[in-house]
């Protein structure tokens, strides 16, 4: 029998508007609407999750709330005839953590159609230790590959290197045999950007250019931007011809001041990845890609394990910018 409640990290507002999170206690009956019911064995820390952890309403629409894009673990109840009790599972994005409670909680019910079957090769954990990040990194690489950027044509440079979804988008195009530049603003990581994969490393103000110049000397065959604003108009100014700049985040700002010059004169591409809402055939070729052909040695050496009781540090540590590697949030014994 199911319990009747589940322990999950909260996010609620008291009356005088000031917001309160932590960990707690809710009845099960509180999840929303859906026709699978997963126990969550594995969730994982992003910084859209920091977000949501702040209540910011470009992410949360309403409280209380619990935020965790990422959720792994087994089916308890399913009314889907696609999904049976048991089967372990992995879901990522769609609405899950921002507009329905999400997988820093013992369970979560959701729509049939945001469920995927965890990918043969891959474990539960490894699935989290991948999550939203490694799935988006996975789709700035496809975009790379798939616009006709080989490894011959030059260095691909990935920003927020040392962050989710940068390090993963590291190891990936290491892996595919390009030439990858890491951008960081941690010094004492550079090291640690190498073993994964890099070939040289940079600091972030080496990308971050004076804009009065519509194009600047192409130095990239290719970009995986996590930070946009000035470094995303930097990295597009300076890519070569034909290059493709795979544009996924906003940790440094969201303007794009820019002319059309990189895209009439160079044919950049600028590719954008939005992970959130892939459909279903896309999001399964990507899962079937990183269990498979792009599966990555090594990936618990790239997480750190925690219980819900560290949350709060670790929110803390995304916010302020220090995330190495990836956070995995263990919920099941
Ligand atoms: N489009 C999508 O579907 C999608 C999916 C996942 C994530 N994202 C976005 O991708 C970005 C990264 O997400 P994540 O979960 O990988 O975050 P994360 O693990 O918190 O890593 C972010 C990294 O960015 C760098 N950074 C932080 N503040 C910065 C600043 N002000 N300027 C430049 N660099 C800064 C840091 O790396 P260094 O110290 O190494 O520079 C940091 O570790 C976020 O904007 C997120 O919203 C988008």
């Amino acid at each position: 029998m199911e319990p009747t409640s589940l322990a999950c990290f909260l996010v609620e507002k008291d009356a005088t508007g000031k917001i309160h999170r932590g960990v707690t206690e809710r009845p099960l009956a509180e999840l929303p609407p859906g026709e699978v019911l997963v126990r969550v064995h594995y969730s994982s820390l992003n910084y859209k999750d920091a977000l949501a952890a702040q209540a910011h309403p470009g992410v949360v629409r309403k409280l209380p709330h619990v935020p965790g894009i990422d959720a792994a673990g087994v089916v308890s109840e399913s009314t889907s005839p696609q999904f049976h009790k048991d089967q372990e599972v992995v879901i990522t994005g769609y609405e899950l953590g921002a507009a329905q409670w999400g997988g820093w909680a013992e369970y979560v019910r959701v729509p049939a159609g945001w469920v995927v079957p965890l990918p043969a090769g891959l474990s539960l954990k490894e699935s989290m230790i991948l999550g939203t990040a490694g799935f988006t990194a996975a789709q700035c690489v496809k975009a790379i590959q798939t616009n006709g950027v080989t490894p011959a044509d030059g260095e691909i440079v990935v920003t927020g290197a040392t962050g989710g979804v940068g390090c993963l988008a590291v190891k990936l195009l290491a892996k595919l045999g390009y030439t990858v530049v890491a951008v960081t603003g941690k010094p004492e990581q550079h090291g640690q950007l190498q073993a994964w994969g890099a070939s040289r490393v940079i600091g972030r103000e080496e990308v971050v250019k004076d804009h009065s110049k519509p194009l600047l000397a192409g130095r990239w065959a290719g970009a995986v931007d996590t930070v946009g604003g000035d470094t995303l108009t930097t990295l597009i100014r300076e890519t070569r011809n034909y290059g493709v700049v795979a544009a996924c985040g906003l940790v440094g700002g969201t303007e794009l001041p820019l002319t059309v010059h990189p895209f009439i004169l160079r044919g950049v591409t600028l590719a954008g990845i939005g992970s959130g809402a892939l459909p279903l055939a896309l999001r399964l070729g990507i899962w079937e890609r990183l269990a498979g052909a792009w599966r990555l040695d090594g990936l618990e050496s790239l997480a750190t394990t925690i219980g819900l009781g560290r949350l709060e540090a670790n929110i803390q540590r995304i916010l302020a910018g220090q995330v190495v590697g990836r956070t995995v949030l263990a919920l099941a014994d």
